[in-house]
């Protein structure tokens, strides 16, 4: 905060947000940054700018040059330019096409060890040498510190806002505080660094949160210095927020400091025009799943595709902090249960989660390839069959025999068919895995597969898929990308232990997927909250908190068993219910927290431009704001009117002169009959 608060404008204020993960997909924060911009932009117009990394094969593909407009963004880019600092400024070509400014970090590499010495002289954080990531952060901190230096030297009449996410994006905070930069700061953290890592190892994290030597459980990590940083950042931002409470009660703990509130993700949600249009979307890549599972089973196709379900699990690979040996476990007893219970009914289970490969493995290529070529030899016999039968019916006289089956299909056929046939034989099982993984032997994955001997055996119940790397159109094994996948299954698992979020649940929501999720997960947590008796919508939540690990892991295996009990009718019917819970995740209500913290920003940064002097209680009125009719049945129907996404959470102010309407009005759709839906039901 600088020498002259009171000058600038704080109600056109300028808005930038800071991340590394600004058109470059890593996790689930380029989710939150591509699936927010729509409402940010529609508030902000061209006051609203996200800075972050260069990544050049990233940006070739989803970024748009382009000239800037306001002249202190010109100027400041001339100005760093002309110091050899390379910058692409554009319009990131997502929904909302925000303006993006990215920083070409190679271009500053020369000032590392400057900067590095700056950083422990000002702000007593250690930078150790070989850690790349580091690097790559205090070297973005220094640049976005320049920027809005300038910035802010070029722009004197309007506030400026600037949101940081996650440790990675927060070295400048530290430096704006120093420097005395005038804008006003929120630091949002999407996890804490030490929570991941502690996770990952085997501690009992959630029961001793408050007792950990944090310095000292960092320093044995090896991170000691990136948790400088993230403290430091926590600790300079004016407004500090995180994505759950889960997150916020463990960031209160390893950071020191509690989160001023709390901003859960929201997501861009589309309507169809026809409510039942993501049902026949469900259908459509279902077959083309379809399509790649006849291709890995070849010559195992023993099980009926309409007596199939297909249930999912993806993410980065973090193998305990997602939950990947939950949901193993809970496969391998759902399979034993369901051949005990001799289940007609197959589980293909697919683990989505980029490791290390070196190729695509030959034999799911050549599953694909094979399962081709039947497929267009048959084609062709078809044809010629077809051909035959309409030539003969031509020639046809009545007394004569009609044209006889047999002698339709010729040798030359048969003898093609025959070979098709032949090439499907195989004397292995189906492999577990479609690629050539780097580590086989080590991989997490892989060995609790081994462990639990879920092999694709005939007999099995339960079949495995572990696809190592993320979904794309373009990979000829399985050419899908992420959404389309997601929508042709029939449930997503995300059995997670540490999850201060968690986008792929939710994402499943608003796709009428239903899902599974803990409650150590935000996302979970969340509706656990919002929605009573949340298993009918779809949304299944695993106690991993007070059971113990086999009770989580039989109550998961249930679930889904259950699940494959479901008739036809009755998934149809629950997908439309989850389907209804969309709304409630649309950034147009979620967003009024983004809004809310803005404004406790600048209230905090320019006191006098607000009216009242006391700040509300930003982290007090946790339970007071719906009253919950205890009374009535369970059901969201009753949750609706008066209550905001923050309301488990904090802040309370709204932006003078913003309508919340369209953030806060959210209702459940009333339930369709489902005997009158305007389409057949296949059942
Ligand atoms: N995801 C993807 N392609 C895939 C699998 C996952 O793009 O093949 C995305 C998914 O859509 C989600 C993100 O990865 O938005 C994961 O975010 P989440 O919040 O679940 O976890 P994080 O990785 O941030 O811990
Ligand atoms: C959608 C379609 C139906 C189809 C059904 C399959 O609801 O509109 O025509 O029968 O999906 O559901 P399932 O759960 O078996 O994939
Ligand atoms: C982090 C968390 C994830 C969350 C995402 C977006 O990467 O691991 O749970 O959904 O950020 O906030």
């Amino acid at each position: 905060m600088g020498d002259e608060p009171t000058r600038r404008d704080v109600t056109n204020h300028v808005l930038f947000e800071i991340a590394t993960e600004v058109a470059n997909r890593v996790g689930g924060i380029y989710s939150v940054l591509k699936s927010k911009a729509q409402v940010t932009t529609a508030e902000y117009g061209a006051a609203y700018t996200l800075l972050g990394p260069l990544n050049r094969a990233s940006a070739a593909v989803e970024v748009e040059e382009l000239e800037p407009k306001d002249p202190a963004i010109v100027n400041t880019i001339k100005s760093m330019n002309d110091r050899g600092i390379k910058t692409l400024y554009g319009r990131w070509l997502i929904d909302g096409a925000p303006r993006v400014l990215l920083f070409d970090i190679g271009t500053a590499w020369h000032y590392l060890d400057e900067w590095k010495g700056d950083l422990w002289s000002v702000a007593g954080i250690p930078s150790p040498p070989g850690d790349t990531e580091t690097n790559d952060a205090i070297v973005l901190g220094y640049l976005v510190a320049w920027f809005l230096g300038e910035y802010t030297f070029h722009e004197k009449n309007r506030a400026v806002v600037a949101q940081f996410h996650e440790w990675l994006a927060g070295v400048a905070l530290p430096l704006c505080k120093k420097r005395r930069i005038d804008v006003t700061t929120i630091f949002t953290t999407h996890a804490t660094i030490l929570g991941r890592y502690l996770c990952a190892g085997s501690v009992d994290f959630y029961n001793n949160l408050q007792w950990f030597d944090v310095d000292s459980e960092a320093g044995k990590r090896g991170i000691y210095h990136r948790y400088c940083i993230e403290r430091a950042a926590a600790h300079a931002a004016d407004v500090f927020t995180t994505v759950s409470h889960i997150t916020a009660y463990e960031s209160e703990h390893l950071l020191k400091r509690k989160p001023d509130g709390v901003l859960p993700n929201g997501l861009n949600v589309k309507k169809f025009s026809a409510t039942h249009e993501f049902q026949n979307l469900h259908v459509h890549s279902k077959d083309k799943i379809q399509d790649f599972v006849r291709g890995h089973f070849y010559g195992h196709n023993d099980f009926d595709p309409e007596k199939t379900l297909f249930f999912f699990t993806a993410g980065r690979y973090e193998y305990r902090n997602k939950g990947v040996d939950m949901f193993l476990e809970s496969l391998a007893r759902l399979n034993h249960r369901m051949k005990s219970a001799n289940s007609d009914m197959t589980v293909v289970a697919f683990i989505i989660m980029p490791a290390q490969t070196t190729s695509l493995a030959v034999e799911a290529l050549k599953g694909q390839a094979v399962v081709k070529s039947l497929h267009d030899t048959i084609n062709t016999i078809t044809k010629n069959v077809g051909h035959k039968l309409f030539e003969r019916s031509l020639k046809w006289h009545e007394g004569q025999e009609l044209p006889e089956e047999k002698d339709l299909i010729s040798s030359a056929d048969k003898v093609m068919l025959r070979r098709r046939l032949f090439a499907m034989k195989r004397h292995h099982l189906p492999p577990v895995i479609t690629h050539n993984m780097v580590n086989d032997a080590e991989d997490p994955i892989l060995n609790q597969i081994r462990r639990c001997q879920l092999f694709n055996h005939p007999s099995d119940r339960v079949k495995i898929i572990f696809h190592p790397e993320f979904l794309n159109s373009n990979n000829p094994v399985l050419p899908m990308d992420y959404d389309d996948f997601v929508r042709g299954t029939h449930m997503g698992v995300f059995a997670s232990y540490y999850e201060p979020w968690g986008y792929t649940p939710a994402e499943c929501t608003v796709m009428g997927v239903p899902s599974i999720t803990t409650n150590l997960s935000g996302f979970g947590c969340y509706m656990e909250e919002l929605i009573e008796n949340a298993s009918d919508y779809g949304i299944y939540i695993v106690d991993r908190r007070t059971k113990g690990v086999d009770d989580s892991v039989n109550q998961l295996s249930d679930y889904m068993f259950e699940f494959t009990k479901k008739s036809k009718r009755q998934r149809i019917n629950q997908r439309n219910r989850t389907e209804r819970l969309s709304d409630l995740l649309d950034w147009k209500r979620m967003g009024m927290e983004y809004v809310k913290a803005r404004q406790l920003a600048l209230r905090r940064a320019y006191p006098d431009s607000f009216d009242g002097d006391t700040e509300p209680d930003f982290f007090g009125g946790t339970d007071v704001k719906i009253s919950r009719p205890f009374s009535e049945p369970g059901s969201p129907r009753d949750r609706s009117g008066m209550m905001t996404p923050g309301d488990f959470a904090s802040l309370q102010e709204g932006r003078e002169g913003l309508s919340t309407e369209d953030y806060i009005a959210w209702k459940l759709p009333e339930e369709e009959d489902v005997e009158e839906y305007p389409f057949p039901l296949t059942l």
